[in-house]
């Protein structure tokens, strides 16, 4: 069940990699250093891919995962599992960083996270208790239907389209632009504190996926733009007016990499009960289940 030596492998490159891009918001690279393959394992997390869900999920697996928690965990996590920045555990009550399945948050307590204080559990803990803890930080998300927002999410609808001209870049339903992700079901994916932060500030935790290339060509024009194609021979990006660019390997004097967003901050263009309606129409975005 645990990590594969593989997984392991990409991880710790994964991280190696993530050390010398974050280095500067603004960096660098030699040109063919970035391979596809490379940036795809800097996405996703280290979870398995089949996820055969958890078996440990009644509210008395819930009890005891409670209460091993209080014991090994909250010294670390806090006593709530809301995090603690002096050991720089993190909040386990929202969406994970480093998990998005059952299996996921199984391998970080078998495995640990490698280089952090996040250690492995004991190994003579068996499946069940590990399957429990899994159960009780589930337990911890708090279920959307109950979740009461002060917006309107019908009036975030019309500021999408609207005033917050958000459909210029990020698709709803097959709607919309390209230069953002697309927000169908954003609301299974961030929860409202995340939400408020992506339109406050946006260049906070970009995902890899929306960094760009900023390109000077041998003839000495500068563009940038995301990474459409990449090989050892040519690279293509699109611009924000989604043209796109091809250069041979020749043509390109330097290759640097941006990290910020393109997202512009909404902080000063959106007044607060603005943003509210906002989230609270985003937060609404969620498959049927
Ligand atoms: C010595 C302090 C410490 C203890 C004890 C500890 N953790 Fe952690 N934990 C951390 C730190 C630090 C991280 C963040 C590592 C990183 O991502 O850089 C972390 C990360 C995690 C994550 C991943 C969070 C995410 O957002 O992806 C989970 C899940 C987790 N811990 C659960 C537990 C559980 C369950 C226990 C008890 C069995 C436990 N931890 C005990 C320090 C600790
Ligand atoms: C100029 C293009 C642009 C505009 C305009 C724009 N965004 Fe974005 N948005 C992005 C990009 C690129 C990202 C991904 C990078 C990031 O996380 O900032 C993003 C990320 C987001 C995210 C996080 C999405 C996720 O998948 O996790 C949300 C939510 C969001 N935008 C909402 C909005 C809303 C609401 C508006 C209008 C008020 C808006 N955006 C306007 C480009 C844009």
């Amino acid at each position: 069940m645990g990590l594969n030596s593989t997984t392991r492998w990409k991880w710790l490159l994964a991280s190696a990699t993530l050390a010398v891009v974050l280095s500067g918001s603004f960096s660098e690279i030699p040109f063919g250093f970035i391979s596809g393959t490379l940036i795809g394992t800097l996405i996703g997390t280290p979870a398995n891919a089949e996820d055969g869900g958890n078996l440990y999920n009644t509210e008395l697996d819930v009890t005891q995962g409670r209460s091993y928690f209080e014991r090994q965990c909250s010294r670390c996590h806090g006593f709530d599992a809301t995090g603690n920045d002096e050991t720089g555990a993190p909040d386990l009550t929202g969406r994970l960083n480093r998990a998005s399945t059952d299996v996921g948050i199984f391998d970080i307590l078998r495995n640990g996270i490698a280089g952090t204080a996040m250690l492995p559990v004991s190994a003579t803990l068996p499946d069940t208790q590990i399957w429990q803890l899994v159960a009780y930080i589930n337990s911890l998300s708090a279920d959307p239907a109950n979740i009461q927002l002060p917006g309107n999410a019908v009036a975030g609808m019309e500021l999408f389209t609207g005033k917050g001209d958000c459909d210029s870049c990020h698709m709803i339903s097959g709607k919309g632009g390209r230069l953002g992700s697309d927000l169908s079901f954003v609301g299974d994916r961030r929860d409202p504190e995340e939400l408020v932060s992506d339109l406050i500030t946006p260049t906070k935790d970009v995902e890899p996926r929306w960094w760009r290339l900023r390109i000077t060509g041998r003839d000495g024009t500068v563009r940038e733009g995301f990474r459409m194609n990449e090989s050892s021979f040519s690279v293509r990006i699109m611009d924000t007016d989604e043209n796109l660019w091809s250069y041979a390997a020749n043509q390109i004097e330097t290759y640097a990499r941006v990290t910020d967003s393109t997202m512009p901050s909404f902080a000063q263009t959106l007044t607060d009960s603005e943003v509210d309606d906002l989230v609270a129409y985003l937060f609404s975005l969620r498959k049927e289940i």
